[in-house]
């Protein structure tokens, strides 16, 4: 039984997150999607919010369970008995961060890998950063992000 963790913000989970979970969900057995509570980052969503979108998106998806962590992430990883962290790439601009935070997480926990994930194509311009602004501004983001995420976001930003 392979469990992987796809940790992140998840502030709101978007497509292209969506998009590496199923690819994740293809070469492991379990995949835990696992959403950070002690984000450095100001989120818009309270972790039990970024939770139940998270539930909501992956509904349906053999393999994927939900989850929440504070702490480090490879005590984490370890004690849900993980062999892989998966982080998305999108970009060569992602990959200086990704690979500093491997290879410090490697030197943390050498027995977990982690894994890259390139979502699809369509996907590598979309983080849920400019998706927040885009629709703090007014436009539209359906293409981008799971229904839910949409009425969720649109009652958070009362628009
Ligand atoms: O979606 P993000 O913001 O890119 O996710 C980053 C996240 C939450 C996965 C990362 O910051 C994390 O794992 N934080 C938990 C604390 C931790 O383990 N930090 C060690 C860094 S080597």
């Amino acid at each position: 039984m392979k469990t992987a963790i796809y940790p992140g913000s998840f502030d709101p989970i978007t497509n292209g997150h969506l998009d590496v979970v199923r690819r994740a969900a293809k070469l492991f057995d379990r995949v835990i999607v696992a959403v950070a509570e002690n984000a450095d980052k100001q989120p818009l969503f309270t972790p039990q919010e970024r939770v139940e979108l998270v539930q909501a998106a992956v509904r349906g998806l053999r393999g994927v369970v939900v989850d929440h962590f504070r702490g480090l992430l490879v005590d984490y990883a370890r004690r849900k008995k993980a062999v892989a962290i998966v982080r998305g790439l999108r970009a060569v601009s992602d990959f200086e961060y990704e690979l500093q935070f491997a290879l410090m997480n490697r030197k943390l926990a050498p027995q977990v890998e982690t894994i890259f994930l390139a979502p699809k194509d369509e996907y590598t311009f979309v983080s849920s950063r400019m998706i927040k602004e885009i629709a703090r501004l007014g436009g539209n983001i359906g293409c981008f992000v799971p229904r839910e995420v949409l009425v969720a976001l649109r009652r958070k930003l009362s628009l």
